[in-house]
């Protein structure tokens, strides 16, 4: 049966959307001139590059991870495919490097320890078709592929570096776009000159890698999406972005504000693989930042401390009433300048239905746990 479907689903993918398959191949090196980015949904695949060529203000790069679901542990997992110049992509890592194509891999083990690498590339290929994908930064050992019938599946084999293994994603919650699910003609934009497409909202993720020698295996909660821009990206003033899941609610979160002061929001919720919310709409979204000694401070500038958490705000609809999520931060899983912080956290929250069916207001304890990040650019 499972052979029977997978024939089935390849045909049919094949002949309705054979026209749309495309092959890219990604140079190592800076292009001169003017980068053109997609900031309009169309017939391509979400993984599909979405600036050319990579000029020194562009960025274009592939973004997964996986946090674990057991509450004792803090495993987590990020890898991102970058094509970056050094000095436009998310000021995240070293900018001196000699190829534009790197695997960046970041993990923490179940007791917190942290350990990263990165491996650079000498040419990159993507495929990109509507839910097929593949991705092979060639000379790293680091690669993905995605079908509809499995899921996205990442290997890694990069003794180089140290890592070998492997990451699996069955998707939880269907993809979107920053102001609803796909469709073509729609923006990709979540800020401004930012491109934002989220493929994987929500997974069961599986990760089996080594790390020189040490196993690092888990289960959790995985997540996939894609950034790009076409300027430097100080067109940003910070941003809180998130994932999480509880109960059967699976959660993207993006709140941004930019360099005047404008800010952007993208809402997602769904329940048991349904949305509930997809929207760009200010009143479907608030992040804020929570804590003590000046950790609230918001907006956030790069002297702000670090949150210990968020308190977070999401429209679920006239039906379904109000989300709201205390997000607290339990670990630190990036350290690499005061401008950018990744953590993994605890979520407690409930939902409010505004006088449900009796005149009475609904409440609904939920708990989970989530991966997010945070940058702050400006003084
Ligand atoms: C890049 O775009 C700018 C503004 O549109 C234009 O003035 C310039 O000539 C372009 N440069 C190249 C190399 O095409
Ligand atoms: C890269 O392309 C963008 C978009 O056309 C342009 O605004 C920018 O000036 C270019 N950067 C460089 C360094 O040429
Ligand atoms: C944490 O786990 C890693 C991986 O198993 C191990 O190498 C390291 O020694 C541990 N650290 C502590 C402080 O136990
Ligand atoms: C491809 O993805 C879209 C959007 O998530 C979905 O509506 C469609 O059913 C998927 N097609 C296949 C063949 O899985």
């Amino acid at each position: 049966m499972a052979f029977f479907l997978t024939t089935v689903l390849s045909i049919f993918a094949a002949v309705s959307f054979a026209q749309t398959r495309e092959v890219f191949k990604i140079s190592s090196s800076l292009q001169d001139g003017n980068s053109s980015a997609q900031f309009t949904s169309g017939p391509s695949g979400l993984d599909a590059p979405k600036v050319h060529p990579i000029n020194a203000s562009a960025f274009d790069l592939w973004y997964f991870d996986v946090v674990s679901t057991d509450p004792s542990s803090l495993a987590s997992v990020v890898i991102i495919f970058t094509s970056e110049s050094p000095a436009s992509g998310p000021p995240v890592l070293d900018p001196t490097q000699d190829s534009i194509l790197i695997a960046r891999l970041w993990v923490t083990f179940p007791n917190g320890t942290s350990w990263t690498t990165q491996a650079f590339a000498d040419s990159a290929t993507v495929v990109a078709q509507e839910n097929v994908s593949s991705g092979q930064w060639h000379g790293t050992g680091f690669s993905w592929k995605a079908r509809p019938d499995s899921g996205y599946h990442i290997n890694i084999d990069a003794p180089d570096v140290g890592v070998k293994g492997y990451i699996t994603f069955a998707q939880v919650a269907p993809a979107h776009l920053p102001c609803g699910p796909i469709s073509t003609g729609q923006t990709m934009q979540v800020g401004p000159h930012i491109g934002w497409v989220n493929a994987v909202p929500d997974a069961s993720s599986t990760v089996n890698i080594e790390i020189d020698g040490e196993k690092l295996s888990f289960k959790g909660l995985g997540y996939h999406d894609k950034n790009w821009g076409d300027q430097l990206f100080s067109y940003v003033a910070s941003w809180y972005w998130g994932h999480a899941r509880v109960g059967p609610y699976s959660i993207v979160w993006f709140d941004f504000l930019d360099i005047t002061g404008e800010e952007f929001v993208s809402a997602y919720v769904t329940k048991n693989g349904r949305i509930l919310t997809a929207s760009c709409n200010l009143n479907s979204l608030s992040v804020r930042p929570t804590g003590a000694d000046g950790g609230s401070a918001y907006p956030p500038v790069i002297s702000t401390p670090n949150p210990s958490g968020y308190h977070i705000l999401l429209d679920i609809g006239k039906e379904n009433g109000r989300m709201e999520l205390n997000v607290d931060v339990v670990q630190d899983i990036i350290h690499p300048n005061p401008t950018y912080g990744r953590f993994i956290g605890n979520v407690r929250g409930h939902i409010s239905v505004p006088g449900g069916k009796k005149g009475s207001s609904f409440t609904k304890d939920l708990r989970g746990v989530a991966l997010f990040d945070q940058f702050k650019l400006t003084e």
